[in-house]
């Protein structure tokens, strides 16, 4: 009996000291291998100026708006904003087109309100990121007027020139041209000029020393002042082949692998952050980082020294409704890249931004029985992914797409351009409209709906864009009030992000890889394991991850009751985070 007994505890010991080894070899596996830093963990709020809050009744967002909501703005928890730019502009692209880098764009305000949107923002403790455009400028630009107006200006080499004399440029397509020819012939000098957006923006020469110590002058001048670092739009262009080599036919519709990285634009990178970046403790985000995950990790693995992170954008292009390509297909695109980056590198994480249709529309469902359940779906896979979540201003309320029926309603240049160069092609004008309501730019511009007074507390003018009529049931001011609402939601979140570091550094693991309406996947870090289940569908769905055990917990959830649901199934667009004992 005696020697059954020392038997006994004999085999608990071993069983002890098995789960003590394994749980810490667990642990070991679970380290942060990642170095870690501020903009990692902080969670990103874009602003889109133009929408977010008029302050003097002209109908356009302002600077002194977004001072107004600063203490909104704080209290959902965030760390960072990105602003769209402020820059002078004449607005062909609503300030993508840049007259003068040092100046604030008159319908936002001054650079006395710029400074103190800046201190105010300081004072929460919440950073600032500006957008910098210098893949191109504008056409009003001073290094434009004199670039163009002759062969032997100064500033010629600020732009890329093809003189007429030498016949036409070899083709180049445009993102935003009427004809989608990128080169624009110009009488003054008889020559062309290279626009990859609108013919207002034409292309800086990256080639010239003159041009980059130019920026990097621009980039000083904003840092000195305290910002905190750059979002460098559409940057993975600014390097091309100056040889102009002929490209294959179609080769627009695969743009990025052309126009994606040039081959000098990690020399431009390194160059930059030698210069600038690294006398500094900012954030650097690319927009774009060519076309796989191998491109993305050249412009930031912290060793080439050039950015701290990029976006990519395989998981918004993959196409216009996540019906059309599926769930398998979307979870292997950020598992892919997640693999990638595990070890070193760095991504942002986003579902939406001001180039983008609502989230809720595209990857969600609008229809007024699902908008904030899946609202507080996506937003709850937005953060718990790894990687540095961008939020995109009024996703947290679960603002939809507008779906304008007449181009009239279209002010975005990439829609009315567009528009015409179909209309005079002869082409399907109905098809577009029809397709526009579901991918135009337009759709996340409408004006913030913060409350039910007329024009939704966004402006006392008229609004530059028309307002999406849901305001009445969807603003913030009855957000609020309601514990359950989608911004509530989107607080907890955040709030539950900043206290378990396992979502921003722990590892993920795809898990249920085939189920094609549920998205799981666990996070874990030093032995601390959540689950995240997500169902991407409108009805109930089942799922398998095999290892739930008694003692998991959900602590955060978008169903207030699930009393009488049987385990394993999610209700529709459900989510649930799940702390693992
Ligand atoms: C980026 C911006 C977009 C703009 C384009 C040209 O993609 O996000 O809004 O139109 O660059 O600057």
């Amino acid at each position: 009996m005696r020697i059954e007994i020392n038997k006994i505890r004999t085999l608990e010991l071993l069983l002890f000291l098995y789960c003590l080894s394994h749980t810490t070899l667990q642990a070991q596996k679970t380290k942060m291998p990642i170095e870690k830093k501020w903009w990692k963990e902080a969670v990103v709020y874009q602003i889109y100026p133009r929408s977010f809050k008029d302050s003097d009744g002209d109908g356009v967002g302002d600077i002194k708006g977004i001072i107004s909501k600063l203490d909104y703005i704080k209290s959902l928890g965030i760390d960072a904003v990105w602003l769209n730019p402020i820059y002078s502009s004449p607005n062909e692209d609503n300030g993508y087109d840049i007259s003068n880098y040092r100046e604030i764009m008159k319908d936002f305000g001054t650079m006395q309100d710029f400074d103190l949107l800046l201190k105010e923002m300081h004072k929460r403790d919440i950073k600032l990121i500006m957008d910098l455009v210098v893949n191109h400028s504008s056409d009003e630009h001073e290094w434009f007027k004199q670039s163009r107006s002759s062969r032997d200006n100064p500033y010629r080499n600020y732009y890329h020139w093809w003189p007429a004399e030498q016949g036409k440029p070899p083709y180049r397509w445009s993102f935003f041209d009427v004809n989608s020819d990128a080169w624009k012939y110009d009488a003054q000098t008889n020559s062309y000029y290279l626009h990859y957006f609108s013919q207002k923006q034409p292309d800086l020469n990256w080639e010239n020393p003159k041009v980059r110590n130019e920026v990097y002058d621009i980039m000083r001048f904003w840092l000195d002042k305290g910002i905190d670092g750059f979002r460098m739009d559409a940057f993975q262009f600014a390097s091309k082949d100056t040889t102009w080599p002929e490209l294959p036919k179609g080769y627009e519709k695969n743009i990025i692998k052309y126009y994606g990285v040039g081959p000098h634009l990690h020399e431009y990178l390194q160059e930059m952050n030698k210069e600038v970046f690294s006398k500094y403790d900012i954030m650097t985000v690319a927009e774009g980082a060519g076309s796989s995950p191998e491109d993305a990790m050249q412009f930031v693995d912290p060793d080439r020294k050039e950015l701290n992170m990029a976006y990519h954008f395989e998981s918004v292009d993959i196409g216009n409704h996540l019906k059309d390509f599926g769930l398998v297909k979307y979870k292997d695109i950020f598992s892919r890249y997640d693999q990638a980056f595990k070890d070193k590198g760095w991504l942002a994480i986003f579902l939406a931004n001001h180039d983008q249709p609502r989230m809720v529309s595209k990857f969600g469902n609008d229809t007024p029985k699902f908008r904030a359940i899946s609202s507080k779906m996506l937003s709850t896979f937005v953060l718990t992914m790894r990687g540095t979540p961008y939020y995109y201003c009024g996703d947290e309320l679960g603002m939809d797409n507008i779906r304008f029926n007449s181009i009239e309603d279209y002010k975005d240049v990439d829609t009315r351009n567009k528009y015409i160069g179909l209309k005079n092609k002869g082409g399907d004008l109905r098809a577009f409209l029809e397709q526009q309501k579901q991918t135009s730019r337009e759709n996340g511009r409408t004006p913030f709906q913060w409350d039910t007074t007329e024009n939704e507390g966004f402006t006392t003018g008229t609004p530059w864009l028309k307002i999406n009529p849901n305001y009445k049931t969807v603003n913030a001011e009855a957000q609020e009030k309601d514990q359950n609402s989608t911004l509530n939601y989107f607080r907890k979140l955040v709030k539950l992000r900043k206290q378990e570091p396992a979502f921003v550094y722990g590892n993920y693991t795809l898990l249920d890889k085939e189920n094609p309406n549920v998205y799981a996947y666990k996070r874990e870090l030093n032995g601390k394991k959540f689950i995240v289940l997500l169902n991407f569908s409108d009805t109930d769905a089942n799922y398998n991850i095999g290892f739930l055990t008694l003692k998991s917990k959900i602590i955060l959830g978008n169903y207030k009751s699930r009393k009488g649901i049987k385990p394993n199934i999610l209700q529709p667009y459900e989510a649930q985070i799940i702390e693992l004992k």
